[in-house]
């Protein structure tokens, strides 16, 4: 293939065309990049999902019970556990035993703890991390019982192993001495050191695996779980503030309940942390099985989200906006992006929400926030407003990727495009190549190789649309590879980060997303798009960016590259990403992440007629830069 490459002439790239989406769903968030390490920290429940006290245990000769004192830690955590001695001659300790989330990963390191009692007892109490296996001690500490009848008191200390435990197979321990009477706890935390040492943050390994995209947006907190089930428990924002005590938790869409721990105020944390723009979805007035607010049943979510809105932007002299001080937040929090629902066109949304949801949200907002992006969340550009944009999902088999490869080509530049969830997450259907996704078949445990390069094509499709796109997201993030409901994901991941599954797509996405440009420019070619697939970019003259993905060949592609103003000598580095076959994937395997991606950077010197050569197999995803 002999491409010319042209210096000016292509449009201006969206500075986030590669971000995130993040909602808890797999345990991505409990259980996932929230570092909290204990499981069921505050016995929080439901309705739909009832306090329990799994998966905590006795420890020594006593009795466990789920309990709602007189005397409530708060009204948002009423339920606590009473530890009681099994009978009068018990004698010892006793306390009870968490088993973490499927484990705790333990390294010589200092941990954060803290936990609120409830009782009379005078003695100390004893909290330890410990293997589940061999019930080794890697760190105790005694703690002397501040108690006081009648009145929570909360204990807090810092737990340092001397020395890493072998494996994540880990325990934590707390006990007191029997024969003073029961005691009754809530809200047990313990976290190891956070990325950037957050308080109430996230999991350091996770944060590295995502810093390492190079995100430039994060898409919170839904998804589905934005929305509510049937259960009609949508995100309630403010639920999801101030201390943990006031936070109640509330059935999640994914079949578990949520701490709410990571709530507003952390996500918006998370992307200072990783420097990313928050893009936050509010409640559209839709719940997820369909049931749809009235108009005027509506209005009172509208004014929420301006509260909501009021509390993230507005000064310190609004209620709202000093609600955001006194929690610590005196400067207001960026936002450019808000999104308006999930998936309104799914369910049977589309009309309501274009005849009058998505106008009563647009409306409001835009008046209140006018410079706010406004995103539709139908991905249907008819139903946007003005100078918003619209979020388009595709989940799909590799052979539909690449068939779409042109559908941004010639759609109005009047509205942007955030494409918020994407993801190959079947393989081709033989003799079908373009059949859609089976939905009640199973689908990908793993990302396969040829569906992170179908993605890629489609990837490099929305590149050349730089100017109608406005980013674009795999969906979804994380698995917990002990309990999901969903994959394909981008990380799969366990309690131990030494089983971190970067996949297939994560690496893709890393080599397209770390190779930016401000703007597109002309490719002429003497060959049709496919099996090669590509888009130029440039940033400073003659700092140009080449980017292609091979779909589908029978033999190596050439290319012979020239880039306009670049002489015989010029220097570039091609770096290329394969697997040893298109079904490949990353895995985990007894416990040892196997990793197929490979990925090869070559130095390349211009020809004598100023052109770059070099040969791609099938199934390379590659970057050319100079
Ligand atoms: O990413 C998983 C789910 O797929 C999201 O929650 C939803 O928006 C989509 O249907």
């Amino acid at each position: 293939i002999n491409l010319t490459v042209a210096s000016t002439g292509g449009n201006v790239t969206s500075e986030y065309m590669y971000g995130l989406m993040f909602e808890d769903i797999n345990h991505s968030g409990d259980g996932g990049i929230y570092a909290e390490l204990i499981q069921n920290r505050a016995f929080q429940g439901s309705t739909e999902f009832p306090s329990t006290l799994s998966p905590w245990s006795a420890i020594g000769n006593a009795t466990l019970r789920l309990q709602n004192t007189s005397v409530p830690l708060s009204s948002a955590l009423p339920t606590s556990v009473n530890v009681a001695a099994a009978s009068e001659k018990t004698k010892g300790k006793i306390g009870l035993l968490n088993p973490g989330w499927w484990g705790i990963d333990v390294k010589a390191r200092p941990y954060t703890g803290s936990f609120w009692a409830l009782g009379s007892y005078a003695g100390t109490f004893t909290v330890k991390l410990q293997s589940a296996i061999t019930n080794q001690v890697f760190a105790s500490l005694d703690i002397t019982s501040g108690c006081q009848a009648g009145m929570w008191v909360e204990h807090k200390f810092t737990l340092e192993p001397k020395m890493d435990a072998p494996n994540s197979n880990n325990t934590f321990v707390l006990e007191f001495d029997a024969g003073q009477g029961s005691v009754n706890f809530n809200l047990i935390s313990l976290f190891p050191p956070t990325y950037k040492n957050s308080p109430n943050g996230n999991r350091q390994d996770l944060m590295s695996a995502l810093k390492g995209l190079n995100p430039s947006f994060l898409r919170m907190p839904g998804g589905n779980n934005l929305e509510g089930d049937s259960y009609h428990y949508r995100w309630v924002w403010n639920e999801t503030i101030g201390p943990l005590t006031s936070r109640p938790g509330r059935p999640g869409t994914w079949g578990y309940e949520n701490t709410d721990g990571l709530g507003l105020i952390e996500y918006f944390n998370w992307c200072a942390d990783l420097e990313m723009e928050p893009l936050l979805a509010v409640w559209s007035g839709m719940y997820l099985g369909g049931d749809v607010l009235s108009a005027s049943a509506l209005a009172p979510y509208v004014n929420d989200t301006l509260n909501e809105l009021e509390f993230l932007l507005g000064p310190t002299t609004t209620p709202y906006g000093s609600l955001r001080a006194s929690l610590g937040y005196p400067t207001p929090f960026p936002l450019k992006f808000i999104e308006i629902g999930n998936e309104d066109n799914l369910s049977g949304g589309a009309t309501s929400y274009a005849s009058y949801r998505f106008t009563m949200f647009y409306e409001a907002i835009s008046a209140a926030y006018p410079s706010l992006t406004i995103i539709s969340s139908t991905g249907d550009l008819t139903a946007v407003g003005p100078d918003s944009a619209t979020d388009f999902h595709i989940y799909t088999l590799p052979d539909y990727f690449v068939s779409q490869f042109g559908k941004w080509d010639n759609v109005p530049r009047t509205h942007k495009v955030l494409i918020g969830e994407y993801a190959n997450v079947q393989y081709n259907v033989l003799d079908q190549p373009l059949a859609g996704v089976n939905w009640s078949a199973p689908k990908l445990m793993w990302p396969v190789w040829a569906g992170a390069v179908s993605e890629s094509v489609w990837s490099i499709g929305a590149e050349r649309n730089g100017d109608v796109i406005l980013g674009q997201s795999y969906a979804p993030g994380f698995m917990n590879l002990n309990s999901f409901e969903w994959s394909p994901d981008l990380i799969s991941f366990t309690a131990d980060p030494a089983q971190t599954v970067l996949s297939t797509s994560y690496y893709a996405i890393q080599l397209l997303s770390n190779a930016r440009y401000n703007a597109t420019v002309p490719v002429s070619s003497d060959a049709d798009f496919g099996p090669a697939y590509w888009v130029a970019g440039v940033s400073d003259p003659g700092q140009y960016t080449f980017k292609t993905a091979i779909y589908n060949s029978t033999s190596a592609v050439p290319f012979n590259i020239a880039f306009d103003g670049l002489a015989a000598g010029a220097k570039g580095t091609l770096t290329v990403l394969t697997a040893p076959d298109g079904l490949s994937s990353n895995t985990l395997v007894n416990g040892t992440v196997v990793d197929v991606v490979k990925k090869i950077a070559t130095a390349l010197t211009a020809n004598e007629e100023g052109a770059f050569e070099f040969e791609l197999e099938n199934y390379s995803v590659a970057v050319l830069t100079t």
